[in-house]
């Protein structure tokens, strides 16, 4: 018998697997609704034109695509990332700004290995994406987490903090890690001025941050915030984007953009030791899926989709939740979440096998916690369920917190 514990290094022994993987095996049961995963609705999968261009681009360009190719990515993708990267804004980028990945969630994995010692500090918002914090914990980091508010992510406390350590002399974190586009989990987008503040904290402590922004092109209410890659004039920011919420995910494509070349050309080293190349197959189909203009009719019908989503889902719990103080929930511009804070004397953790029994379920808010709080704290995905599910999901949610409150 292999003794796996003295033979596992330290870092597979920190990693557990996610709280979210061992609920979702709960809700697999026929009957239940599921406002838990993450997921685009499958019914907006263009399957038609991936049918077409997969056929087109095989006899065009087979051989390419069958072959390994360039670490940084297909010239031809790149080519169209930096077209849509100039239509959000005038950004001076050129190929050797933009890292192709296997989607953001190794974007995320990338950058742990690219800056994280054993028991170095990040920042990250409380809460913060669930992923992002198992990317991170398999380098072993220890995390300062900020609180947010209505605006995101709360800048002076965040400030505070960093002078206290400065004030003992203490090492200072390695970047922080923010989601400043319809959050996952709260649904929350950071204003303007708190993205400034966040610029002007990092450039002050001399800090990068990692801007992960997968849900940005989904946006049904209120005004574009720029970016704060498009705000930072140093070099101090790496931004990362994914075809997973616009497109499809099944591609597993996304990209790292930064104005610092050096920390792109240091993350191609990461990417080549850790899969030589994002797929030349994938890249090509969703090169010509842009070229073609069918991404910007996809968001286009998406964004319509989904905003329509939500709003049922905010109407159903207008009518249906209980009126009880302590009881209350984000309403998000975009994106695919939204947030449910509980009175605080009640939790979901306690309430999921309750939920489950009453055949809806949720993701609890304490997994995206990285001190271990937020037990009153659930999310809820509008993007994936039918608008008769959402009504009947919420009937059953609003039941269960009333039935235990
Ligand atoms: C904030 C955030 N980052 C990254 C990811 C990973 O996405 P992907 O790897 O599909 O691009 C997700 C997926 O849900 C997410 O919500």
């Amino acid at each position: 018998m292999l003794d796996l514990e003295n033979i596992f290094s330290d870092s597979a022994k920190a990693m557990k697997a996610s709280v979210i993987r061992e609920l979702l095996k709960l809700i697999r049961e026929p009957g239940i609704i599921s406002f838990a995963g993450g997921l685009p609705a499958p019914e907006t999968f263009p399957t038609e034109k991936i049918k077409e261009i997969t056929s087109s681009i095989i006899e065009r360009e087979g051989a390419f695509m069958m072959q390994y190719g360039p670490t940084e990515g297909d010239p031809n993708l790149k080519a169209q990332i930096l077209k849509l990267m100039k239509n959000e804004d005038d950004y001076p980028f050129d190929n050797e700004n933009v890292l192709v990945t296997t989607a953001s969630q190794q974007g995320l994995d990338m950058t742990g290995k690219l800056f994280v010692n054993s028991g170095d500090t990040i920042v990250v918002g409380v809460p913060t994406y669930l992923g992002a914090l198992q990317s991170f914990s398999a380098y072993k980091a220890n995390y300062m987490g900020i609180d947010l508010d209505e605006e995101g992510l709360i800048t002076s406390d965040l400030e505070e903090k960093l002078e206290a350590i400065k004030k003992r002399n203490e090492k200072m974190p390695k970047f922080i890690y923010v989601i400043p586009d319809f959050q996952n989990p709260t649904g929350i987008t950071m204003s303007l001025n708190r993205r400034n503040e966040l610029l002007r904290i990092a450039y002050k402590f001399g800090i990068p941050i990692l801007e992960d922004s997968p849900y940005r092109a989904l946006r049904y209410s209120g005004e574009s915030i720029p970016t704060i890659l498009s705000l930072d004039k140093k070099g101090y920011v790496i931004s990362m984007y994914t075809f997973s919420k616009t497109m499809l995910p099944g591609l597993r494509l996304g990209w790292l953009v930064s104005q610092n070349k050096e920390i792109i050309q240091k993350l191609t080293i990461i990417k080549q030791g850790t899969d030589l190349c994002t797929p030349p197959f994938t890249q090509a189909i969703a090169a010509e899926f842009v070229k073609l203009g069918h991404l910007e009719t996809q968001i286009t019908n998406n964004v319509a989709y989904y905003k329509q989503k939500l709003k049922f889902m905010l109407n159903a719990l207008e009518k249906e939740m209980p009126k009880i103080d302590g009881l209350s929930w984000t309403k998000p511009e975009g994106g695919m979440f939204l947030w449910v804070k509980l009175p605080d004397h009640m939790s979901a953790d306690d309430l999921f096998p309750k939920a489950v029994k009453e055949k809806v379920a949720y993701v609890i808010g304490s997994a995206f916690h990285c001190n271990g709080k937020g037990q009153n704290t659930l999310r809820v995905n509008f993007s994936y369920s039918t608008i008769e599910d959402i009504d009947l999901g919420i009937k059953r949610l609003a039941k269960v917190i009333k039935d235990n409150a």
